[in-house]
């Protein structure tokens, strides 16, 4: 017998044939004569009653049916006599296939806090929050695919380790197979990275937005997905030391292209979880509910699938970045000193002043451009005004900065100066530098970080529980 998915029982009529189900107990309750369990195999949110007449059964079966247990069962399905679901499962034949000892069990059926879920790898993908997150990551992940592949642009797959840093924040972890207690070194006492195994000096990838631009000043318009590493020491709730990113690149684009596209695939995105994912958007939607319960009226938060709607129903605001500072510094925390960071023209902004300017002052989405240069990468295309480059942030409520990205210098000489004056070197450049030595084209992109997006499409509060296996400073368990 083919065993069916939870999810498609769900959707069917009760029938005369036997169905054969496996999955987890979630919860077993009853009385001397029958056996309530709550059987959940991941394919959905929702659980399918399993009904075991007691008499039918060994007593050691049912025994260790228990929280946790991986069980299989063959049984009728009918029509439900309780409220909450329209089928159940009669067992007629049930088998435990892993037993999970109750007394050491760690996930009951009560509400744990995420801390301690994180701390239960395997686990915390047994619970509802869980599960339900994961589902839209896998959800968010193809809509990714699905939107780029329907507009022609093709999947690059960029190293992850390069030698370059590409944004020129020199954050980043080492690869190396040298012998960390004697290494070679040179004349002069540096470690000697020819005798390295890539023969230099290397690196996990900050981004892959530099061999990007080598496939899209070729293909055309090309996208990067995938594991991006940062040895930042920021212990917040949205970074992460291995995070996932998504980088389009696009030539002949310009920055009103670049601030177009990113909007019309955030808005892709969330139509595509609210079309798709809306049994754990509920879910998660009431679990938020209860958590902002505890906070005062003014600081509670939009509901969540109103949240994702709001976001598809406007249009987001356009602002240079000169006149954010002017609308920040004319702020009502800014006048009273409640803004931690300084807000002066030249310096970057902080998740504070970003927060401000769309959940305050304009109260949707904000798309910041032509920031200073000096506080930006070295390939962003240079303004005319001298001071500026067309760079553009993308700024949501809650997360702050979701998207990072600009049009790109194309001028040859222009940009091997400004590489000069930021000490980035040219000389071991030469691969990037040929995309504006021969054909060099007006080009543009963006990076989105993954987990942001689902910080925001999940409502969660914490990047670290938007990604399976988190990777923070002093944490890479599992
Ligand atoms: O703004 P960033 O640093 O931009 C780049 O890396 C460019 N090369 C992108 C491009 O133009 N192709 O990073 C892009 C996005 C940020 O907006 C943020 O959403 C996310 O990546 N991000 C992080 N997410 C989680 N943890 C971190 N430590 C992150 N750092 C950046
Ligand atoms: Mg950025």
């Amino acid at each position: 017998m083919k065993r069916i998915k939870i999810k498609d029982l769900l959707q069917m009529e009760a029938r005369d044939e036997h169905v054969l189900l496996k999955g987890w107990v979630r919860t077993k309750r009853g009385s001397k004569n029958v056996n309530f369990i709550a059987l959940n195999d991941g394919s959905c949110l929702a659980n399918v009653q399993v009904v075991a007449d007691v008499n039918n059964f060994e007593e050691d079966t049912l025994k260790n049916v228990t929280t946790g247990a991986a069980i299989s069962v063959v049984g009728e399905l009918v029509a439900s006599q309780g409220s909450g679901q329209n089928v159940e499962v009669i067992a007629k034949e049930l088998t435990v296939l892993g037993p999970a000892d109750p007394d050491k069990y760690p996930i009951q059926p009560k509400r744990h806090t995420l801390e301690f879920l994180r701390e239960n790898a395997h686990l915390r993908f047994r619970t509802n929050t869980f599960s339900a997150v994961f589902r839209i990551r896998h959800a968010m992940a193809f809509a990714i695919h699905q939107y780029f592949n329907q507009k022609g642009f093709y999947y690059l797959h960029t190293p992850l380790i390069t030698a370059s840093d590409a944004e020129g924040a020199g954050q980043m972890f080492r690869v190396s197979t040298l012998d960390p207690k004697n290494p070679p070194l040179t004349e002069e006492g540096n470690i000697d990275y020819s005798q390295d195994f890539f023969g230099r000096s290397t690196n996990l990838t900050v981004s892959g937005q530099l061999e990007g631009e080598l496939g899209a000043t070729a293909l055309g318009e090309v996208y990067t997905f995938g594991p991006t590493f940062r040895a930042e020491n920021s212990n917040t709730t949205r970074h992460l030391a291995e995070f996932w990113m998504i980088e389009p690149e696009m030539a002949f684009y310009e920055l009103d292209d670049n601030m177009d596209l990113a909007e019309e695939f955030l808005k892709f995105c969330i139509q595509y979880a609210l079309d798709n994912c809306m049994e754990d958007l509920v879910f998660l939607s009431k679990r938020l509910q209860e958590e902002e319960k505890s906070k005062p009226q003014a600081e509670r938060s939009m509901e969540l699938i109103e949240k994702l709607k709001f976001v598809l129903e406007n249009d987001f605001v356009r602002c240079p970045y000169t006149e954010a500072i002017d609308i920040l510094r004319n702020s009502k925390p800014f006048k009273k000193k409640k803004f931690q960071f300084p807000v002066e023209w030249g310096t970057d902004l902080q998740s504070e002043h970003e927060r401000y300017l769309v959940e305050k002052h304009f109260k949707r989405p904000v798309i910041l451009i032509d920031y200073p240069k000096d506080i930006k990468s070295f390939y962003m295309k240079q303004n005319p005004d001298g001071k500026t480059v067309a760079a553009m942030d993308v700024l949501f409520p809650q997360i702050g900065e979701i998207i990072g990205g600009s049009q790109r210098e194309e001028d040859y000489e222009k940009l091997v100066t400004r590489m000069d004056e930021m000490g980035v070197p040219a000389e071991e450049m030469d691969w990037f530098l040929d995309t504006r030595r021969y054909g060099t084209v007006p080009h543009s992109g963006f990076g989105l970080g993954f987990e942001r997006l689902l910080l925001f499409v999940t409502g969660m509060g914490n990047i670290r529980d938007v990604i399976p296996f988190p990777r923070t400073p002093k944490n890479a368990e599992f």
